[in-house]
């Protein structure tokens, strides 16, 4: 009901919304309609309650909820269902445990703040509260499993392209799947999966977006390697209106994806968005370090890789310095 009247409060020509107008959208009494408005007052809304004219909404709190992603999402399959929590240990572990109990393709797990929000190769991701988008979608592709990880590179793209057009920040995609800007890392992806044989059951793609972090906040061991959109653009940006965007970038992305079987046709899209390839880099892998130009990727996503002495490699996964 909060996000009928919120809808409502938004959408009013002169401002106001009388009490008896949301009663009989909502189809309840006054009594019930005035402690939702509170409920809401205490989530942070400003809004002004004027006897004959009814409530008006002066100011919203940046919050990620439900209601703030629903307004106005042109999505018709991701976000369609959205659960949101205010802490929760990961968004990840939530969208593993929902997808297990059936949870709809599509479904977004959102949450205010992390308690052990999880990063790739088991370290930490930093989700302080009221400052990030800590955020998990749960898809249930029909493809092979040798598919499954290019889904990051295709989360990579929406991701790069979602920041552009929601904020203007011009930034760019680090094989496979971090997103920097000035050599700094403002987003990370990380896609967990559930399979048997060769299906896959469902894939869990987390995704972690600095949004309003202050460039001091962040811990000693990440300040000069991370970055936020706010330290970025010099102004705090609303996170609902992001998540939104990332989720409309993805969904036709998404289809494309599985129904062409996979990557290849969003190779051109991704190297549009990169900024790995034609640099001097060095791939850690579980082999070691090697060091090369990057020449290309494949449809598969796997990077090439030329060494000093022309000899070219193929890399299959890896942290890399640019
Ligand atoms: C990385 O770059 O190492 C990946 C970071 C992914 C962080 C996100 S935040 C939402 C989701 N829940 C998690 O626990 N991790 C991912």
């Amino acid at each position: 009901m909060n996000e009928t009247i919120l809808h409502m409060l938004r959408d009013a020509p002169g401002g106001f919304v009388s009490g008896e107008a949301m009663c009989q959208a909502c189809g309840v009494s006054r009594t019930s309609i005035w402690k939702h408005i509170k409920d809401m007052q205490d989530a942070g809304y400003n809004i002004e309650a004027v006897r004959n004219k009814g409530y008006r909404l002066v100011d919203a709190p940046d919050l990620v909820t439900a209601a703030e992603i629903r307004e106005g999402l042109s999505t018709t399959l991701l976000g369609q269902s959205i659960v949101y929590r205010e802490t929760i240990d990961s968004t990840n572990s939530l969208a593993q445990q929902l997808a297990l109990g059936g949870a709809p393709e599509g479904t977004l797990v959102i949450a205010d703040e992390q308690t052990s929000g999880r990063g790739r190769r088991g370290r930490q991701w930093f989700s302080p509260p009221h400052s990030g988008i800590w955020m998990s979608l749960i898809l249930r592709p029909e493809l092979p499993l040798a598919h499954a990880a290019q889904i990051t590179l295709v989360a990579a793209v929406a991701l790069n392209q979602a920041l552009s057009r929601a904020t203007g920040v011009q930034a760019g995609i680090k094989w496979p799947n971090d997103i920097l800007f000035n050599g700094k890392k403002c987003c990370g992806i990380l896609t967990e999966m559930h399979a048997e044989f060769d299906q896959i059951h469902h894939l869990v793609v987390g995704i972690g977006i600095n949004v309003n972090v202050a460039q001091d906040e962040f811990p000693a061991e990440l300040e000069g390697i991370a970055t936020s959109l706010q330290a970025i653009r010099g102004e705090r940006i609303p996170r609902a209106q992001v998540v939104r965007t990332v989720l409309e970038e993805f969904e036709p992305l998404y289809r494309q994806y599985v129904l062409n079987g996979g990557f290849g046709t969003l190779r051109d899209a991704w190297k549009a968005n990169n900024i790995t390839l034609g640099r001097h880099i060095v791939a850690h892998t579980a082999r070691g370090d090697i060091e090369g130009l990057a020449l290309d990727i494949d449809e598969f996503g796997v990077l090439l890789l030329e060494k000093a002495d022309g000899e070219r490699e193929k890399i299959y996964s890896a942290d890399i310095t640019v």
